[in-house]
């Protein structure tokens, strides 16, 4: 099996390689290394994957990928992207440029290259605030942030080009996603460092707010389940929501990484960032359907999982199997 993951110097992209290279498959990793955080937190995640059997690594922009390249590839994992919903409130060219236009070159040279299969990194801010949870695909999607508006664009234009060639195209909704090597601008990470470095954490709004946290490993088996499926429709996008471990409120994600570092962590209070949805929770019923697919991983071994890394960032702690 010969794949490609754009984004695979990032947090979700280097975890998916080193878990489709342990299954055997030819992994061709593009990441252009953007700025948005500490390059060396992504050098880091290529030291793991590097000198494995299987791996190449090609520093570029995903738009610059040639037919040529996608030859006799299956699938490609589309996760190369502007992250981050509170700092798209500015440079939204950036998100426009990264999440949208180089998505179309790269679809592009996938339809040229008639790659069967698209894997496409989308996220659960394509919903906003929802009047019933658990969010199921089929609600109506009102994004409460331009890089929600840009998520869900890209699953549009996804969709648009199965008019170009019938694809198996899937945009998995992935639902706020933490583990080892996470994002450093995203609440987990930097409660994670506060506790362990003794700095304060700054928490927006009242605390109250939810989220369906989702461990990295359990997002990696549905890319992995999803792009093997025999059952993806080739006529339409197949939507679907990567999340399900139940919702956890930010006081408890304070209290449960308090638990894990064995520290109290400094709670310093600012008003919630505009365009951060209350609530987040998956409905992933037709995921379970289609692949038989659940997530595994409660938030209390996760969190201990992504304290540990940070004590000993090791490929060990990276990647250890759950015990
Ligand atoms: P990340 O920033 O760690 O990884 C993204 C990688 O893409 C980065 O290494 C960056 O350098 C690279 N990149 C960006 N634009 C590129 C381009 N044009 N060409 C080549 N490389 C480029 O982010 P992540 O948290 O691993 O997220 C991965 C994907 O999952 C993104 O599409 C994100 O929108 C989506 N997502 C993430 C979450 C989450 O909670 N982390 C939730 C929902 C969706
Ligand atoms: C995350 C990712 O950043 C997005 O890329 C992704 O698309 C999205 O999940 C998703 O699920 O679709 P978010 O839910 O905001 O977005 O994730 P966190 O950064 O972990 O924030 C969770 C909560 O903590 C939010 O309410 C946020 O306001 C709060 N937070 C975050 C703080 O209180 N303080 C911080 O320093 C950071």
């Amino acid at each position: 099996m010969r794949v490609v993951i754009t984004g695979a110097a990032g947090f979700i992209g280097s975890h998916l390689a080193d878990t489709l290279l342990n299954h055997g498959a030819q992994v061709t990793g593009v990441d252009c290394l953007t700025e948005y955080y500490d390059r060396d937190v992504k050098l880091r995640n290529l030291a793991f994957l590097q000198g494995r059997s299987g791996w190449t690594f090609v520093e570029k922009r995903v738009g610059a990928i040639t037919p040529a390249e996608l030859d006799d590839v299956d699938t490609v994992f589309h996760l190369a992207a502007q992250p981050g919903v509170r700092s798209s409130w500015r440079e939204f060219d950036r998100y426009v440029e990264l999440n949208l236009l180089e998505t179309d070159r790269l679809a592009k040279a996938i339809v040229a290259a008639n790659v069967p299969t698209v894997v496409f990194a989308s996220s659960s801010s394509v919903y906003g605030d929802l009047s019933t949870y658990p969010a199921r695909e089929t609600d109506a999607t009102r994004p409460r942030s331009p890089y929600g508006v840009t998520k869900l664009a890209g699953e549009k234009l996804w969709d648009a080009y199965i008019l170009a060639q019938p694809m198996r195209i899937a945009a998995l909704r992935f639902f706020t996603v933490y583990g080892p090597g996470q994002r450093p601008d995203m609440a987990t990470q930097r409660l994670v460092r506060a506790a362990l470095d003794g700095t304060s954490f700054t928490l927006y709004g009242d605390g109250e707010q939810r989220r369906d946290f989702t461990f990295v490993d359990d997002i990696v088996e549905a890319c992995v389940a999803v792009s093997s499926s025999p059952n993806l429709e080739t006529s339409k996008i197949n939507v679907l929501n990567v999340g399900g471990t139940g919702e956890v409120s930010m006081l408890e994600l304070v209290r449960t990484v308090e638990t894990a570092a064995n520290r109290t962590i400094d709670i310093r209070w600012a008003p919630a960032q505009v365009g951060d949805v209350r609530r987040t929770g998956a409905d992933i019923s037709a995921l379970t359907k289609l692949t038989g697919w659940e997530p595994s991983t409660a938030v209390e071994v996760g969190v201990r999982r992504q304290v540990e890394f940070e004590y000993e960032p090791s490929m060990a702690s990276w990647r250890r199997a759950l015990t």
